[in-house]
């Protein structure tokens, strides 16, 4: 103060006194990953909140009293009686081209030992799905690399389409697979893990590094013993850099593996937080939570450059039961299912897809006229050959029509056993169901099927044929292909 008697504002005229007024909460009690804060009347759901120890978390709950949150970032210090500030600003992540390639916590931090990402762009983890009008038909294809998906499930770009099975039945291999189809298309890819165990994180990190799929890949990863909050997040994470690159008119592919995980850390946030539990203890709004989250998929329209996400959300069965809460919450929002089949699994036909209990309400519209045309007769053929087997099973005897029928039906079973990380390219598909609708090949042995479709499928890659090309030209290059040298 200067010492004579003019004061502050007499020295500097801009300079003026208003009270600021900040609340001041206080946590009241800590555990499991959340806290209970008391005297912050004006926080609001979804905001994140500051601890005075550094942690921070995540207002989950209001109540007249106090408020719930989510421990997001938690200090050893973390304790109840420490006081609590809001932010006035809802979670972002680090999102942009920094991230591809990176293995990231649902909160943006790198989990694969390398500088954080460098932070230029934010995306909030939640925001309301585009409009109708913002959004165009699902009109190109995304290939699988499957022959079953490709030829029979198609799947479109912008597309949510659902994994379904029990456990360990090849649903984590086949996303995988989805993803190494996309080197050199121009898909970037996102893949959740949830509530998984770090073991098998690394095998899929190995795995995408030694098919050289690293690089255009983003894996966001909420490990089994992370507290469930980080869970719960891992999902719109991912959705939030995916989205990112389908505003910027890029096309995009993302896994969430898988959301049973997702539902149960939600239930667990749930009841921790006294919400009312309703059916199988989930809160009554876990319909709700999906669905906001898969209608984030989509295709943009021209106007907004275009753009596309494809999901490929995973949920668990318990004994193949496909009616329980969750999966058809699910199968009610997707486009469609990919059912596995845990007989199949068992007699070795992998992938256990089972054909006849999955379905692509849209991909149809998107798939190649060529692919389409050839693949349109191998459902029904494939649905009779199995009614006819099941008959036969009783020792019938046939006649010869139907013997025929039978032969054909067990070459085309073979073709759609495939090993993982062996995709099929959009050709390859072609070559395969021009060569059986031919009657190409059922004169192979069965057990020599597998090197034949590879033959082939090499053969596709090198010739200078494309889908476009007609159906004769195609057939006489197989006939060559086919024939013994
Ligand atoms: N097409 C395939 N060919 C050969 N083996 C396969 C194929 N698909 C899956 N498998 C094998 O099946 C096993 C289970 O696969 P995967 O881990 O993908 O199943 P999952 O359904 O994701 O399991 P979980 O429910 O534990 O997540 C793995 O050992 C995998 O190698
Ligand atoms: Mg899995």
């Amino acid at each position: 103060m200067p010492s004579d008697s003019r004061s502050l504002f007499d020295l500097n005229p801009d300079y003026s006194i208003s009270t600021r007024i900040t609340e001041q909460g206080t946590v009241i009690s800590v555990g499991d990953g959340i806290i209970w804060v008391q005297g912050l009347p004006s926080a609001m759901m979804d905001e994140v909140i500051y601890l005075e120890d550094g942690s921070t978390a995540l207002v989950f709950l209001l109540d007249p009293e106090k408020l719930g949150a989510i421990v997001l970032e938690q200090k050893a210090s973390l304790s109840s009686g420490i006081s609590v500030r809001r932010s006035g600003r809802r979670l972002d992540i680090t999102i942009g081209d920094s991230v591809l390639g990176r293995v990231l916590d649902p909160l943006g931090r790198p989990l694969d030992d390398m500088p954080a990402p460098a932070d230029h762009q934010r995306g909030l983890l939640e925001v309301t799905s585009p409009t109708i009008l913002d959004r165009n038909f699902v009109r190109n294809p995304l290939y699988t690399g499957n022959r079953i998906i490709d030829s029979q499930i198609p799947i479109g770009k912008g597309q949510r389409q659902l994994i379904i099975g029990d456990n360990g039945l090849g649903k984590t291999s086949l996303a995988v697979d989805a993803i190494l189809r996309q080197q050199g298309e121009d898909v970037l890819c996102v893949y959740v893990s949830i509530g998984q165990t770090r073991s098998s994180v690394a095998t899929l990190i190995d795995t995408l590094q030694e098919q050289g799929a690293t690089a255009y890949t983003t894996l966001v990863v909420a490990e089994a013993n992370e507290l469930s909050g980080c869970r719960y997040l891992a999902p719109f994470s991912g959705c939030a850099i995916a989205e990112y690159w389908m505003q910027r008119g890029k096309d995009t592919l993302i896994i969430y593996d898988d959301l049973t995980q997702h539902a149960q850390a939600y239930r667990e946030l749930s009841l921790l937080l006294h919400r009312p539990p309703g059916r199988e203890a989930y809160p009554g709004d876990i319909f709700y939570l999906h669905s906001r989250l898969l209608e984030r998929t989509t295709v943009l329209s021209p106007e907004l450059g275009g753009g596309s996400m494809t999901a490929l959300p995973i949920v668990e069965t318990k004994q193949g039961e496909i009616a329980s809460y969750i999966p058809t919450n699910l199968i009610s929002i997707t486009d469609g299912q990919i059912y596995l089949d845990q007989k199949l699994f068992a007699a070795g036909m992998l992938p256990a897809i089972d054909v006849t209990r999955s379905v692509s309400r849209i991909g149809g519209k998107a798939q190649h006229p060529a692919i389409k045309q050839e693949a349109g007769r191998i459902r029904l053929d494939y649905l009779q050959f199995l009614e006819l087997e099941a008959f036969t099973r009783f020792g019938t005897r046939l006649e010869p029509a139907m013997e025929a029928k039978l032969k054909r039906g067990r070459v085309l079973r073979q073709i759609m056993v495939q090993d993982r990380l062996t995709p099929v390219s959009a050709t390859g598909q072609l070559t395969w169901l021009i060569a059986y609708n031919e009657k190409l090949l059922d004169d192979c042995e069965l057990n020599r099927l597998p090197s034949i479709l590879l033959q082939l499928e090499a053969a596709a890659k090198q010739s200078k044929l494309t889908l476009d090309a007609s159906r004769d030209q195609w057939r006489q290059q197989i006939q060559t292909w086919l024939q013994p040298t």
